[in-house]
């Protein structure tokens, strides 16, 4: 181990996660997996993955049919589930997307161009920042100011290394602006005050002459600040100070009150959400601090309120997280790709809670921790989170979207973990090298889903087993986009079996249908900086008969394409 790691800091990993996921519903497989979608319309997802009951008759199925409903229609699957984390983590934030004005990597204002260019491919919604569990650590005064005179502190939860503080509001802001997305702020509750957070916001979103905003002024930035989602806390139940859910509900009340956003024009339409923090997995402990937040929103007064109820849930399958992120087999695919599929009952778990309270759906549940957390590569510090990303894990990305897109009335907003260097990260940089991951083909490949509008698939997802693990094989979402195109983005999970889908369209009479597929030798295939084309989409094309489309899905693939009327 790194001797930059302390045990107090690595036992703090281990314990945060200690926690509830393995109690979280691992067994608890619903077959009624999938509630209807509220938005006017009683959606059928027939037959869908989980819930799907008749596995036994379709074990050599070859050809699985798809009925595409266009005539009905569900919730808009909101851009921001397709939000990105980026925490003062490892290599995350310095060397990932900061190399700071003097590099002799290519940047603008110490902001890598080459990542730049790369994220605003994925039209990244919202980037959530700067923590984690560094946020609770994070006091922002430390990261304003003249480059050469900020302080320099730890980050003691993530390798006690040295936080420089080269990267602080402005630089990110900057960076929001660059890669054209919006910021998502996690203030300070563990270890700051609502004064301190109430500044930060007052700081960044006034328009009016106060000495702070002078401040702003003094430091490059005459204009205030847009800030769209406010994130109050982080994981206050355990690193984010171990409260219980009544003492986080008193800190939440007060911030929600003091911690303003004063921009002109963010006091209407488009004030600033703000979310509170909300379980970490599916068990008692969680579901009773949902119930303690959304019965105190449902009961609240004029002078507190939230938009949003976040989740954290990782695809670790135990913890300390050991699996392996490259060099694995069949029997580790099938164990990670059957344990990301939880996602859909905890959200379903929690949507109840929130449903009970809240009928109307006005609380958006926000996943704004997700991805694979495996064991750190070889070599590494441990404490910097660092973990190759596979073909898998393009899978298990667009299984989780899937997921989302289902519940997209109430799961508005999910921010991956993490965008660089990062756990699941979208890309991968070693100095001057940069290569984009498996997970970022598939979250480019599924652009086309942002704010579209949820279509109804019906199918019979036919099973994949290997030893004990029994998973559906096939998986698929659709929707239409804002200029009306219909998307069907399809996956196959079996890693040795091609699968042929018939895309039935009632109603439409489909001309053509072409778009991407990804898939790569094996389940552990990985893009490096020497062969970054290992795991990379190519074009595939649909035969059109009728109403009907055919299109072989190789084995272990995700494909997305748009339909031509
Ligand atoms: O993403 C890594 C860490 O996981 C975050 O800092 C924390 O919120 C979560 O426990």
């Amino acid at each position: 181990m790194d001797d930059s790691i302390g045990t107090g800091s690595r036992q703090e990993i281990v314990t945060a996660f200690e926690r509830d996921y393995t109690a979280s519903p691992v067994d608890q497989r619903s077959r009624a997996a999938f509630r209807t979608p509220a938005v006017g319309h009683l959606l059928i997802v027939a037959l869908t993955l989980i819930g799907h009951s008749d596995f036994g008759s379709l074990l050599a199925a070859d050809r699985i049919e798809l009925v595409v409903d266009a005539s009905k229609s569900g919730a808009k699957i909101d851009r921001n589930i397709f939000g990105q984390f980026a925490e003062h983590l490892g290599r995350g934030i310095y060397e990932g997307l900061w190399v700071g004005p003097d590099s002799t990597i290519s940047n603008t204002r110490g902001i890598r161009n080459d990542v730049v260019g790369a994220l605003r491919a994925l039209k990244v919604p919202n980037v959530r920042w700067p923590g984690g569990c560094f946020a609770d650590e994070y006091h922002w005064r430390k990261g304003i100011g003249a480059a050469g005179q900020r302080t320099a502190t730890l980050n003691p939860n993530w390798g006690g290394v040295v936080e420089p503080n080269t990267f602080g509001t402005h630089e990110f802001m900057d960076f929001i602006e660059q890669i054209g997305s919006r910021a998502y702020l996690s203030v300070n509750v563990g270890s700051g005050t609502p004064q301190e957070a109430a500044e930060w916001l007052e700081y960044l979103t006034t328009a009016q002459p106060t000495t702070l905003a002078k401040e702003r002024a003094a430091n490059g930035h005459q204009t205030p600040y847009k800030i769209p989602y406010l994130g109050i806390g982080n994981e206050s139940w355990d690193c984010g100070g171990n409260m219980t859910p009544e003492y986080y509900l008193s800190q939440l009340k007060v911030y929600s009150r003091f911690v303003r956003n004063f921009h002109p024009e963010q006091q209407s339409d488009n004030r600033m959400l703000k979310i509170a923090v909300g379980p970490g997995g599916g068990g008692t402990r969680w579901t009773e601090w949902t119930e303690a937040i959304m019965k105190a929103w449902q009961g609240h007064q004029w002078s507190w309120d939230i938009d949003g109820l976040s989740l954290h849930n990782y695809t670790v399958v135990r913890w300390p997280a050991s699996y392996a992120s490259v060099g694995f087999g069949e029997k580790e695919y099938s164990e990670i790709l059957k344990s990301t599929l939880e996602m859909n009952q905890l959200i379903a778990t929690h949507s109840a809670i929130m449903d009970k309270y809240d009928p109307q759906k006005q609380i958006a549940l926000v996943v704004d921790e997700w991805g694979a957390w495996y064991g750190p590569l070889p070599g590494s510090n441990p404490g910097f989170l660092v973990q190759q990303n596979s073909l898998r894990d393009a899978i298990l990305a667009a299984l989780n979207l899937n997921i989302f897109a289902r519940h997209s009335d109430r799961v508005r907003m999910a921010n991956i973990a993490q965008m660089l260097n990062v756990l699941q990260a979208m890309i991968m940089t070693d100095k001057e090298k940069m290569v984009l991951t498996p997970t970022y083909h598939v979250f480019r490949m599924y652009v086309p889903f942002q704010d579209a509008t949820f279509v109804p698939v019906t199918f019979n997802a036919g099973t994949y087993t290997h030893g004990s693990i029994t998973l559906p094989r096939v998986d698929a979402i659709a929707a239409r986009d804002g200029a009306g195109i219909l998307w069907v983005a399809a996956t196959n999970v079996d890693p040795a079996q091609p699968v042929e889908i018939a895309v039935r369209l009632p109603g439409i009479s489909p001309r053509s249908a072409a778009g991407e597929t990804l898939t790569a030798p094996a389940v552990d295939s990985v893009n490096t900086f020497d062969r970054p084309n290992t795991v990379v989409p190519k074009p595939v094309t649909a035969r059109v008969l009728g109403d009907q489309l055919t299109l072989t899905l190789e084995p272990k693939s995700v494909t997305v394409i748009s339909i031509r009327e």
